[in-house]
């Protein structure tokens, strides 16, 4: 047991390496303890650096209760880690059923947290609809992923969301780095530990050309593939094609590609049709936040029969006799099959987090229930201290040229 949560200390020490901005924070928090007397609920893939994240916020005077933000995500020796060496209040294990993970976000909302993190939305729409007096009470919270947000202003749009929300997600410090560079590196490594395939000349079909699909799509060119990229939004297509990517519909690309690639956000972006027009042997893989953009239900009704093949990846015999290969039962690739985000893109991400967190406690009286961007000196100080982590000096506005960006008269 003991052994178990020294091997996720070991993880843990690692990753801090890789995050120096929340190294910078630690000292300010340790110091200021902005968080004296709140309690943080927080629903999260729980990884070496939500780890580093928790410990900060623990070290700024929280008490935090951590669950996981996926059934599929938790590293056990991580759990064990904060549990038994740190004393941190934290309920998940990997493979735990949807009950299970249900029932360790409802043990969260029992605990009356103050102020929330949450990873897809799931823990603050079951405390709004669920708990409303708990709710009522909670300062404010942060929303980490694009879904999330999506989630949680349709919330507040039926008038249901009870408390302020941060999109940390629309932080340009998160999304332009943890969703592009963190989710385009860390899927292909889920797809290479999952099937030790050669990624060079294989055509790799994404889906979703956002801020995840560029990354995806730059990291599998970059390794030798053909790309091509589908896509609902005209403006986001038109992008891909001068980015130089093949754009097609799924159900053209659907016949061609070797590896397909979900990050859209959106339900059964493959689904019967274009399983039935697959090659023999294609692989599937999703890195969107839910396990819906695959439609794996289609797969287990209509297989012929299914088995292991190895760690995160299953192969599907279908009634045409086709194999076709599923990974981390179509959860995020990412995060089932890898280790997730790099620690050097979660520095940034969880700095948003825990500056927001700070933004909130502080202005507890004034923000109503709604969805808020990341205040502009929060996102800066996050670049700014990532650059001087890493010894990068840029140029500053002489006042000769304040001036004259201010200015209207000064023409040809
Ligand atoms: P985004 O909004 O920037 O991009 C999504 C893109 O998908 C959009 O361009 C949209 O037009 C396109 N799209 C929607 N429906 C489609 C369909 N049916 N077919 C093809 N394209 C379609 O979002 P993002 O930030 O790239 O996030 C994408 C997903 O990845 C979300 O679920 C997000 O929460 C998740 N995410 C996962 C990780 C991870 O670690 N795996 C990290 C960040 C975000
Ligand atoms: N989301 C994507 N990668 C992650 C990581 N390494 N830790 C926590 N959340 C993540």
């Amino acid at each position: 047991m003991m052994e178990v949560a020294e091997k996720g200390k070991l993880l843990v020490d690692w990753a801090s390496k890789e995050m120096p901005v929340i190294k910078i924070l630690k000292e300010s928090f340790t110091q200021n303890k902005p968080f004296a007397g709140l309690k943080i609920g927080a629903c999260l893939h729980i990884t070496p650096e939500t780890a580093n994240l928790v410990l900060l916020l623990r070290d700024g005077g929280a008490k935090v209760f951590l669950t996981a933000s996926n059934p599929l995500s938790t590293k056990d020796e991580i759990v064990d880690y904060l549990r038994n060496y740190e004393g941190i209040w934290v309920e998940s294990k990997r493979g735990e059923s949807n009950q299970e993970y249900y029932e360790n976000i409802r043990k969260v909302i029992s605990n009356q947290p103050d102020l929330i993190i949450d990873d897809g939305g799931d823990l603050i729409s079951t405390m709004c609809s669920e708990n409303k007096t708990i709710s009522s009470k909670v300062i404010g919270g942060c929303e980490e992923t694009t879904t999330g947000i999506i989630r949680l202003n349709n919330l507040h749009k039926e008038g249901k969301l009870l408390f302020p929300v941060i999109a940390v997600n629309n932080a340009k410090t998160k999304h332009m780095f943890d969703n592009r560079y963190g989710t385009g590196q860390s899927t292909i490594d889920g797809i290479l530990r999952a099937t030790n395939i050669l990624i060079a000349g294989k055509t790799c079909v994404v889906a979703g050309y956002g801020w995840c699909g560029k990354g995806v799509a730059q990291k599998a060119k970059a390794m030798g593939a053909k790309v091509i990229v589908t896509e609902i939004d005209p403006i986001k297509a038109l992008e891909a094609v001068m980015d130089g990517f093949e754009v097609k519909t799924m159900e053209e690309a659907s016949a061609i590609g070797d590896i397909f690639i979900t990050v859209t956000g959106n339900i059964e972006v493959i689904t019967d049709k274009h399983f039935n027009n697959m090659k023999d042997g294609a692989i599937l893989a999703n890195s969107g936040h839910f396990n819906v953009e695959i439609n794996v239900e289609y797969l287990e009704k209509n297989k012929i029969s299914k088995r292991k093949i190895r760690d995160n990846l299953e192969e599907y015999i279908m009634p045409n006799g086709k194999h076709l290969y599923l990974i981390g039962e179509g959860r995020l690739a990412n995060l089932v099959a890898a280790e997730g985000h790099p620690p050097s893109v979660m520095d940034m991400s969880f700095a948003n987090q825990a500056l927001s967190l700070e933004f909130l406690s502080k202005n507890k009286t004034r923000l109503k229930p709604g969805i808020y961007d990341v205040p502009i000196e929060i996102d800066k100080k996050v670049a700014f201290y990532k650059l001087l982590s890493m010894k990068i000096r840029i140029d500053e506005l002489s006042e000769k040229q304040k001036k004259y960006m201010e200015t209207w008269n000064l023409g040809t």
